[in-house]
């Protein structure tokens, strides 16, 4: 059981202050009755707004193909942000909605959103090891001898302590490849291919653990059932 104005602030509707002009002017009902008060405590299963049930009350799990151009933080000085493309009431829910991970500004493909920390902290942890895969296209052309070296786990980047984990490269053609990670370290696909000599001119990931971005176009996000990755 939450209170009244908790609840419609957490999931993006109003302010907690607003959230007594709403109630006094009728809007909220809980179980069919008009609340008569922002502290009543209630189950969101039983509340409707304007005769609507809340909007995704026990949260939200989402598959974005990330376009080119936008970031993953939320401070929009850093450009457009990939929140931009959710509903403006999912983008004032607290706690808010966050990317797992992050892909940078110039990388598109499979992005995923959630406002539940521990799938963040679970999925982003290098200790489970999710394997990401990601599609690259360089600027020199990619040697064989690339492909052990990657999966060795002995690979070093600049500025860090260990060396990279195993990661699965298959080249594709002289200046293309797909490479398998499971950590997420800062820049990681493009420090790896360019501590192999080559500078990455194009990123897009397909695939983050068991799943695949398919043809979900770029800009549109789809929401997966909250026990994807139970
Ligand atoms: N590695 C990178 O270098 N960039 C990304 O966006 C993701 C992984």
């Amino acid at each position: 059981m939450r209170r009244l104005d908790q609840m419609l602030s957490s999931l993006g509707y109003c302010s907690r202050r607003e959230a007594r002009a709403w109630i006094a002017g009728g809007r909220v009902t809980v179980r069919g009755e008009p609340a008569d008060d922002v502290g009543q405590k209630a189950l969101p299963a039983d509340v409707l707004v304007d005769g609507e049930p809340l909007d995704h009350p026990d949260g939200l799990l989402l598959m974005m193909h990330k376009p080119l151009g936008l970031v993953c933080t939320h401070d929009a000085r850093e450009g457009p942000t990939v929140y931009s493309l959710l509903p403006a009431r999912w983008q004032r829910r607290n706690p808010p909605v966050t990317t797992i991970g992050r892909l940078d500004k110039d990388t598109s493909g499979l992005l995923l959103l959630t406002d539940q920390s521990e799938l963040v902290h679970r999925l982003t942890s290098p200790k489970h090891k999710v394997p990401k895969i990601y599609r690259a296209t360089v600027d020199a052309d990619l040697s064989a001898e690339l492909v052990p070296r990657f999966a060795s786990g002995t690979l070093q980047l600049a500025g860090e302590d260990r060396p990279c984990a195993p990661a699965a490269l298959q080249l594709m053609s002289p200046r293309e490849a797909e490479l398998t990670v499971t950590e997420g370290r800062y820049h990681q696909v493009r420090r790896m291919f360019g501590a192999a000599g080559a500078t990455v001119l194009t990123l897009h990931r397909t695939n983050f653990g068991l799943l695949a971005l398919g043809d979900l176009p770029p800009g549109k996000w789809i929401e997966l059932p909250p026990d994807t990755f139970a």
